[in-house]
């Protein structure tokens, strides 16, 4: 079902036979909504954003690409979830997993004259966003090298979940991990604790983590599996409260109904040739309990 959205751009609403729902924009190629069969939205959104401008809305899960954070010479996280993706209505075909069976959208997004201006490198990047008959959600982005050099780009879904209260939530299976703590930083530490838990701002890049990793909420009894493929690293990103006070949008006190956790590469940059392809593939699972650390 395709249907306009507040700021005049399409959106494509995905549903399953048990009234599940995701709905994606052709801005950004941007989940903004994902919904169980109850109707519960899973994902965070700001109030503030009321989807109206021209900027990706402070919520859902924008596309990072080709660049991670402000330490390369692009935009904060790259130009990918500011453009209008177009959608794909010929994609090359990707295995049943990712299609038998569910309700999926194709997106495409190629560089525009402005974009070549500020990224000398011709790429085709695919997003198909899946809603499986068990309502779980996932995105598998391409990345294709049209270009006649190699080029080198970061990526990261940028997941923001919506969790109760953020000091309620634990994030499992990043233990041990080394982490950078400050993005631009070379610097790498080692987690040391149990599970991660939130008492003030927190911004990190885990580096080579396991493909499985877990955020429970407590008070809500519902933890989000998140399983990578192609996506080493996880960056786990609370704002606290002094950061959100300025960021217009997002609500002072909003900071304690999100959290991010991205599957994402980053230390380590992917290098394609010309004619070469890469591919991110990021599935969440919401179940009751833990599911990494029982199976
Ligand atoms: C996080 C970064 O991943 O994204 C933060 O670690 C950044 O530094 C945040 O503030 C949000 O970025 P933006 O550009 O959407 O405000």
């Amino acid at each position: 079902e395709r249907v306009k959205g507040l700021n005049g751009i399409d959106q494509i609403v995905l549903r399953n036979s048990q009234g599940a729902l995701a709905r994606v924009s052709l801005h950004g190629g941007q989940v903004i909504s994902w919904q169980n069969d109850r109707g519960e939205e899973l994902l965070f959104a700001s109030s503030k954003a009321n989807g109206k401008g021209p900027k990706a809305i402070r919520g859902g899960i924008p596309i990072c690409f080709p660049q991670f954070g402000n330490c390369g010479s692009l935009e904060q996280h790259g130009f990918a979830r500011n453009k209008i993706w177009t959608v794909d209505e010929n994609p090359p075909s990707l295995p049943a997993k990712d299609s038998s069976g569910k309700s999926f959208i194709d997106l495409l997004l190629k560089p525009s004259e402005e974009d070549l201006k500020c990224w000398p490198h011709s790429f085709e990047l695919r997003l198909r966003v899946c809603l499986g008959t068990d309502g779980n959600l996932t995105l598998i982005s391409r990345v294709r090298n049209i270009n006649a050099k190699p080029f080198s780009f970061s990526f990261a879904y940028h997941s923001y979940l919506s969790v109760s209260d953020i000091s309620e939530v634990r994030v499992e299976g990043l233990e041990t991990m080394d982490y950078l703590d400050n993005l631009c930083q070379k610097e790498r530490f080692t987690e040391q604790g149990d599970a991660i838990t939130f008492e003030a701002e927190f911004e990190r890049v885990y580096i080579s983590s396991p493909i499985c990793v877990a955020v429970l909420d407590h008070e809500r009894k519902r933890t989000y599996v998140l399983k990578k493929e192609g996506l080493p690293d996880v960056v786990v990103w609370n704002p606290w409260e002094k950061k959100s006070k300025s960021m217009a949008d997002l609500g002072d006190d909003e900071y304690r109904q999100m959290v991010c956790v991205d599957g994402a590469v980053i230390e380590k940059p992917v290098t394609l040739k010309p004619g070469e392809e890469w591919m991110g593939r990021l599935e969440i699972i919401v179940v009751p309990s833990s599911f990494c650390s029982e199976n």
